[in-house]
């Protein structure tokens, strides 16, 4: 194969066996990989995925490849690409990859272009980049396109806002409204690696620190739970009542950003908006103070206002940025703003991406039977898709559950039986 820009081919053969590790942990992504290989429902189907290329994501492009697809991946952050599985892809599965580890923001579009010259009749997003280049700047491919999938939460408010606009010129499936998806993926994925990626790059001990969490959604609900596991003091912050109380009475302190930025030690940002943590709020940090970033976009936290404000910066240990301010006061911010658990750790455990990626394959395979009769519009997941995978996944993990009886159906169906 030719075509494809990755960091190093030779990293190939320690990328295959990470890939074959995550592999043991996705046995439902398995169970349809070997459905897809017989059946092969996306037969001569062009796709164009731009997802973090990781040991689980390498097994989503095997599964879609196997169902007939021809597969090409690109990176959805600049430093979320695992480059020995980049080089495992394009040697082992001929699938061809054009992500680099810590790429700059143009050779992050030229590769997204790169991977829209495939012409894909079907787009795979993680943030929605790949669908907002093909709208904005590469109009002449959409009449190709049939449909897409969108992985994460930012990305499905980014599609439903061109869909409101009247913009979005295909039908797209919200993955991410999957509850095999976001109570899973969203919440203990992150929730974990967001803890392992700021231990990595820090090596910082949790237990008895005041640790801020921004965000009380899904993932934020998962960081403060695992944070509080560490023996972490948590403080939550947020602009909405309901998550705010959700967060109360689950025990944790609530305020505002200005408050807790005079207490925390580590703060980290799960709210898919806009400066979350800004000038004013690093004004007020303790010396020492790290701040790390786990929503999609690195614009959560107000890193060009901090370069403004500091008279010094250097890289302290790798994914650790030091900004020495004009009263002496250190802040460190981990993997330039970044999402923290992609960037210095390895993302989310392949356990829960096995139903993240079930979803993106089912999803797929259910786009492309009901291709007539989808509008210009953004679909969630069938339900029947969401059940599937929560009793496939159970079975894969050998819990049983119970069957209603014949008498419990008629009670739970009726009306009349009362006290
Ligand atoms: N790191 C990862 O691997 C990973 C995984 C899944 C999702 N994400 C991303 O994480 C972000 C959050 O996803 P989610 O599913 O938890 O979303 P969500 O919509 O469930 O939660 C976001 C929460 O942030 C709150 N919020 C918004 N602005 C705020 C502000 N200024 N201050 C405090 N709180 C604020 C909202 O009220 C909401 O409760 C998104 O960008 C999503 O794409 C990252």
């Amino acid at each position: 194969m030719e075509n494809y820009d990755i960091k190093e081919i030779e990293l190939a053969e320690g990328g295959r066996r990470r890939i074959d590790w995550a592999e043991r942990e996705m046995p439902v992504l398995r169970l349809i990989r070997e459905r897809f290989a017989k059946e092969r429902p996306l037969n001569g189907l062009r796709i164009a995925a731009c997802l973090h290329v990781t040991t689980e994501t390498a097994n989503l492009m095997h599964t879609l490849h196997d169902g007939g697809a021809e597969v090409v991946l690109t990176a959805s952050n600049p430093l979320s690409t695992q480059d020995d599985v980049a080089a495992a892809l394009v040697t082992h599965f001929e699938i061809p990859v054009f992500a680099i580890k810590g790429e700059d923001n143009v050779t992050y579009y030229k590769h997204i272009n790169a991977a829209l010259d495939h012409r894909p009749n079907i787009t795979m997003d993680d943030g929605a980049d790949l669908v907002s280049t093909l709208h904005i700047d590469r109009r002449e491919l959409l009449e190709n396109v049939i449909g897409g999938t969108e992985e994460t939460t930012t990305g499905v408010i980014r599609l439903r806002a061109m869909a409101a606009d009247g913009a979005l010129e295909f039908p797209v499936i919200a993955v991410n409204d999957a509850m095999t998806k976001h109570l899973f993926d969203n919440r203990y994925g992150t929730g974990q690696s967001t803890i392992d990626g700021i231990i990595r790059a820090t090596n910082t001990l949790l237990a008895g620190k005041n640790f801020v969490v921004a965000g009380y959604g899904w993932c934020g609900r998962g960081l403060a739970m695992r944070a509080r596991g560490m023996g972490a003091n948590v403080i939550v912050t947020e602009v909405v009542p309901l998550p705010a109380l959700e967060a109360v009475m689950d025990g944790f302190r609530v305020m505002p950003m200005s408050e807790a930025a005079r207490v925390g030690d580590i703060f980290v940002t799960l709210t898919g908006d806009i400066n979350v943590i800004d000038k004013h709020h690093f004004e007020l940090m303790k010396d020492g103070a790290i701040v790390a970033n786990s929503g999609h976009f690195n614009v959560e936290i107000n890193i060009p206002a901090l370069e403004k404000m500091a008279k010094e910066k250097r890289l302290v240990r790798p994914f650790v940025e030091q900004y020495i301010l004009q009263d002496n006061r250190s802040i460190n911010i981990l993997a330039e703003g970044r999402l923290i658990n992609l960037a210095s750790a390895e993302g989310h455990p392949a356990s829960v991406m096995d139903m993240s990626f079930a979803n993106q394959a089912l999803s797929l395979e259910y786009m492309v039977r009901n291709v007539d009769v989808l509008g210009k519009k953004v679909y969630s997941v069938p339900e029947e898709i969401d059940r599937d995978i929560a009793r496939l996944k159970l079975d894969a993990m050998e819990v049983d559950i119970d069957t209603l009886t014949e008498e419990q159906i008629a009670y739970l169906n009726s009306w009349e039986a009362g006290t």
